[in-house]
């Protein structure tokens, strides 16, 4: 399988009519290992917050007693929106023991899954979808527009601590390609979002993180003004009439 994907890739490189750039590591997690560092150390004390506290009780109670460790994942996902978009080794240390599991089990599913960081990211975590469909319909330029107008490297944080670009795989909205996601942390898990930019051009990206930065919100979905969600750009060409109803027996002439 890996095999196969990264021959599509390269194909998907080669119709895009360019390389990728070598001094980028073209994988979704930016980080498969822990170093301890003054804020991210097991020492580091780490809580849900109150409210936070009550959504694990709860998020725990859709599991029967002996398989409490089920709820991980959203334990992560909740541990990353409390803490700025990323999970320090003491939140995934907490979860361990919320959950009486071995913290190598959490951290087993913190570093498989991409969407959970493991470094700081910006308080918009942008997300360029790298995969086939996407690659072929212009992601490389997309990121590269990203990267440029912030200054930043991948994975990296700019100074203001607002932005940070990274690449997730497909996000299922392959039909509407190239996309972007905006992970949204500027106001905690309480008021989270994860909103989809679809059919975006270079332009257009740097337009959303410009409208961020402003403090508004773009519009999310297609950003091609001659779509419709995922219609065909400029109206429909096919099933232009009321479909025929299916052919039924005459029940009267029985
Ligand atoms: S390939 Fe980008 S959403 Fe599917």
């Amino acid at each position: 399988m890996f095999g196969l994907a990264q021959a599509a890739r390269r194909a998907a490189v080669a119709l895009n009519g360019r390389r990728l750039n070598p001094g980028i590591r073209h994988f979704s997690a930016a980080l498969n290992y822990h170093l301890d560092s003054p804020d991210n150390n097991p020492n580091v004390a780490w809580e849900f917050t109150e409210p936070n506290k009550e959504r694990v009780r709860e998020i725990i109670s859709h599991y029967p007693s002996n398989y409490k460790q089920s709820a991980v994942i959203s334990l992560l996902d909740l541990a990353q929106q409390q803490h700025g978009g990323w999970i320090p080794v003491s939140a995934m240390n907490k979860i361990a023991e919320t959950l009486g599991m071995a913290p190598i089990r959490v951290y087993e599913v913190a570093t498989f899954y991409s969407m959970f960081n493991r470094a700081k990211v910006g308080k918009y975590h942008l997300l360029v979808c790298g995969t086939t469909p996407c690659m072929i319909r212009g992601s490389c330029d997309i990121e590269e527009a990203l990267l440029k107008h912030l200054g930043v490297k991948r994975n990296e944080v700019t100074k203001d601590g607002m932005f940070s670009v990274g690449e997730m795989e497909c996000m299922g909205c392959c039909v509407n390609a190239p996309m972007i996601t905006v992970a949204d942390y500027t106001k905690g898990s309480e008021g989270f979002s994860y909103n989809y930019y679809e059919d975006v051009t270079p332009k257009r990206v740097i337009e959303i993180v410009e409208m961020l930065r402003r403090g508004e919100t773009p519009p999310v979905g297609t950003q091609n003004p001659d779509r419709i969600k995922s219609g065909p750009a400029g109206g429909n060409t096919t099933l232009l009439s009321e479909p025929k109803p299916p052919p039924c027996r005459d029940l009267d002439a029985c």
